[in-house]
């Protein structure tokens, strides 16, 4: 007898979870990575949602200026835990050479004042973020949410010191020595060489790439000229920001109304402790309404902010310790050519210290020749604007001089930086 097919065995229904748990379970997760995911999502939110200015040439990189202000942010936790260490170093001492410190001189003391002089330093840097968290429309939940998701590399703390470093060599009578070694061969130079444009009212156009804190640009507006600054660190250009903010019809600025103590993050090379934490104080000048007027910053890579730019811009260009900071230094001369108009000028005063990860390094001599081929024709400047660096070289005597010019040089420090910086002025040939 042949068997019958047999029905497939009944499915058991095992004893399981409901449908509603097994919902519950699945919101119960997305919550959980939503929680996790929080700062992400409010930081893409408010992307796309902000209303930052819009700034010419180039757009601002949002999280760059994060990191920036994150970086200000943090300068007290960073600046108190390298005096931490210090303590603790110095606590690895053998106990009776700490018991002779202890009688001969108060090192503790010194750690206690210099964290006293960084919560001077912090006040700073808390007053440039919220300035500049209000000028890009950034939140503090944005800034916290950014945060979150970096983590511990969320600012720079050297980019910060060196940035409020520059307070000094812009904007306080202790960077008197560095601006009167930069400034007036170019300021009287441009005087010479653009007499009429000013007086008539006539706007000469000048453009003065890597700005830094902005002083040598404001000079140059405040004599008329109509002026671009460029710089592309969101840490300077934070500063520089806050500084002009600092205008005469500002009701909270003060001439010299800021103190803070620019040598207390190096510990080496000072000849007394007072020295090391002595405050300087800034704005030594408040900037002025009319000549903020002609002045404006744009933010970004100067060879790209600048490179797709009408040839005929600029009647001026002006580098003040600039020009090494290029990776490509070729890149910077041809942008500077490019970026002048028929018999433009370009003024250039700095040393030659190439800097970040440079592709070439050129000697003084490659560079002017470069300059040359690209269509720069060398001008005699002055011969009280230094000791002339090609004597020996008919076609530069007198077109190339050199002067002794610090940068960041604190004037009681052990230790002087200073340049050979050197001087020329090129015009664009037809
Ligand atoms: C050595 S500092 C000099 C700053 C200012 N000119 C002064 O003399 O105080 C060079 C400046 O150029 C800026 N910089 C460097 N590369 C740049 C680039 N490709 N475009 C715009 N700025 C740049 C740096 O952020 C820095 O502020």
């Amino acid at each position: 007898m042949s068997s019958l097919p047999q029905p497939p065995p009944a499915i058991e229904m095992k004893p399981g979870v409901s449908v509603t748990a097994r919902f519950s379970l699945l919101i119960a997760c997305l919550a959980i990575i939503l929680a996790l995911q929080y700062p992400l999502f409010l930081s893409y939110f408010q992307r796309l949602t902000s209303s930052g200015p819009v700034v010419t040439g180039v757009g601002v990189d949002r999280s760059k200026v994060l990191a920036a202000l994150s970086g200000l942010s943090q300068y007290k936790i960073k600046a108190n835990a390298a005096l931490h260490k210090k303590k603790r170093e110095y606590n690895k001492l053998p106990s009776q050479q700490k018991l002779h410190l202890l009688q001969s001189l108060k090192y503790y003391t010194k750690i206690s004042q210099a964290t006293a002089a960084a919560n001077t330093n912090d006040r700073v840097a808390k007053a440039v973020r919220d300035f500049g968290m209000r000028y890009y429309n950034i939140s503090s939940l944005e800034l916290h949410a950014y945060e979150k998701t970096r983590g511990r590399a969320s600012g720079d703390h050297t980019q910060v010191v060196q940035a409020l470093k520059h307070f000094v060599r812009d904007w306080s009578s202790a960077g008197e020595h560095e601006r009167s070694a930069t400034f007036p061969p170019i300021l009287t130079t441009m005087k010479t060489l653009f007499p009429n444009q000013l007086r008539e009212g006539r706007q000469t156009r000048v453009l003065v790439p890597g700005a830094g804190l902005g002083r040598l640009a404001y000079e140059l507006a405040a004599q008329g000229f109509d002026v671009v600054a460029n710089e592309f660190s969101p840490y300077m250009t934070l500063a520089h920001r806050y500084i002009l903010s600092l205008h005469q019809e500002n009701p909270i600025a003060k001439i010299d109304g800021h103190t803070f103590h620019p040598n207390i993050n190096w510990w080496s090379h000072h000849r007394s402790n007072e020295s090391m934490l002595r405050a300087a104080t800034f704005p030594e000048v408040l900037p002025q309404r009319d000549v903020l007027n002609r002045l404006r910053l744009i933010e970004g890579d100067f060879v790209k902010a600048f490179l797709p730019l009408e040839e005929s811009g600029f009647d001026a260009v002006v580098t003040l310790f600039f020009i090494d900071t290029a990776r490509n230094i070729v890149d910077y001369l041809e942008t500077i050519h490019k970026v002048l108009k028929p018999g433009g000028i370009w003024a250039n005063l700095g040393p030659l210290l190439y800097g970040t990860a440079p592709l070439i390094e050129l000697s003084l001599d490659e560079v002017l020749r470069v300059a040359e081929k690209i269509g720069f024709e060398l001008l005699p400047v002055d011969e009280k604007w230094g000791d002339d660096t090609f004597p020996d070289v008919e076609e530069w005597k007198g077109k190339i001089k050199g002067n002794l010019a610090g940068y960041s040089w604190d004037q009681e420090s052990l230790s002087r930086n200073a340049y050979q910086a050197q001087f020329w002025v090129g015009r664009k040939k037809d």
